[in-house]
């Protein structure tokens, strides 16, 4: 049912998150307005900045109102502290108790049983990458369009780990339950998209046995309950140079946590790089939405650090909630947003430096008024 009014919790958190957040929330207030959608925003600050002034994640309280939102977003965690970093993503090794940042990503995944990362890899016409320092555009638009499914709840992320003899050893678990659904949901989007009508599961099970558990499961799901879907294999190793040299081979693909965490970023680097590169937290019951970048310290409080993946998840986020609850004001806004978006990519003029170089870079806040400026033509 629609609803008059959507709660989103936005979680800025450290870095470049706040700014990126801010232009993607920039957006969401114009598509609130240009489509008539009640939009209640509460801001939660978060991160390893509020751990090191506050020894807490974030503010009492902050995690029930993540599970009362009808959906989350999420900037990016990770701050340094007299040079010790106090959360960073990609992170210190998990778990490490003193470490913020993990009740955001890791926790949010598992307490609201986000099973499923959803991670497109989509080259949008014009979009240009880093090659050996020059941006160029190697691959064709049409050729790069699939999404990574990532298991996102188990695998190398249990959080335990112990003490061996000579060092430690971090256990590997893939259950029953959490693979079907998981390759459940994969194999209806492929369904849905009705492009290749192919699932590719991506694992190391030649070697690693809890692999072999994912991918017969696979198997088993994929063949009784999909007969329509053709089912592929691959191992990690060998789908990393796959996915650069021949990305066109795939339409969903699957994959435990881990090996679903590299083949994402991995695929960033043929759709634009991570400042494109968004995931979406995804369970029967919640959505949390983020770039798949980091806080990248360096870059903070500069106004530099490209919106565009936050501003995307943003519009995943749109199009997650338009299905849930059969709101078609959402499901317009969002394919508005992706519009809007596709066409300051394909302008070229109002980019930031990642995808332009820094000559002719414009500002992260200037991107967002770009994008607003093409949403309110496009309406
Ligand atoms: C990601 C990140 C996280 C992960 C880190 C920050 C724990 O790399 O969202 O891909 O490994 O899942
Ligand atoms: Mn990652």
């Amino acid at each position: 049912m629609s609803k008059q009014s959507y709660r989103i919790v936005a979680l800025p958190g450290d870095g470049i998150g706040p700014e990126v957040l801010g232009c993607a929330l920039r957006v969401l207030q114009s598509v609130g307005e240009l489509f008539a959608v009640g939009l209640e925003i509460e801001e939660i600050p978060c991160g390893g900045h509020y751990y090191a002034e506050h020894e807490m994640e974030w503010p009492e309280g902050s995690f029930e109102k993540c599970q009362a939102a009808d959906a989350i977003l999420l900037g990016a965690v990770g701050h340094e502290v007299a040079g010790k970093t106090v959360f960073t993503k990609p992170g210190k090794p998990y778990p490490e108790p003193q470490l913020a940042g993990f009740a955001q990503v890791i926790g949010n995944r598992k307490k609201l049983d986000l099973y499923a990362n959803v991670r497109p890899v989509k080259l949008y016409p014009g979009v240009k990458h880093k090659i050996h320092g020059e941006l160029v555009q190697v691959w064709h638009p049409e050729n790069v369009d699939y999404v990574v499914i990532r298991e996102n709840t188990e695998d190398a992320y249990t959080g335990e780990t112990k003490a061996i003899e000579d060092g430690r050893m971090t256990p590997i678990r893939i259950t029953r339950r959490a693979t079907e659904r998981v390759v459940r949901y994969a194999f209806n989007l492929a369904r849905r998209r009705n492009k290749l009508k192919k699932v590719t599961c991506v694992d190391k099970s030649n070697i690693i046995g809890a692999h072999r558990f994912f991918r017969d499961i696979f198997r088993q799901v994929g063949e009784s309950e999909f007969p329509d879907l053709a089912l592929d294999y691959a191992y990690v190793d060998a789908f990393c140079q796959w996915q650069i040299r021949s990305p066109e081979w795939f339409d969903v693909v699957v994959a435990p946590n881990l090996v679903g965490d590299i083949v994402s970023d991995n695929g960033a680097t043929t759709a634009g790089g991570l400042g494109l590169a968004v995931g979406g937290n995804i369970g029967d019951e919640h959505g949390m939405f983020e770039p798949i970048h980091g806080s990248a310290p360096k870059h903070a409080g500069k106004d530099k650090a490209n919106p565009m993946a936050a501003i995307l998840a943003m519009q995943m986020m749109l199009e997650w909630l338009a299905t849930r609850h059969g709101d078609d004001r959402l499901a317009r806004g969002a394919a508005s947003v992706e519009a809007a978006v596709a066409a300051v990519l394909l302008e070229g003029k109002t980019l930031t430096y990642d995808l332009i170089g820094e000559g002719k870079a414009a500002k992260c806040s200037e991107v967002g008024t770009a994008v607003i400026e093409k949403l309110r033509i496009t309406v």
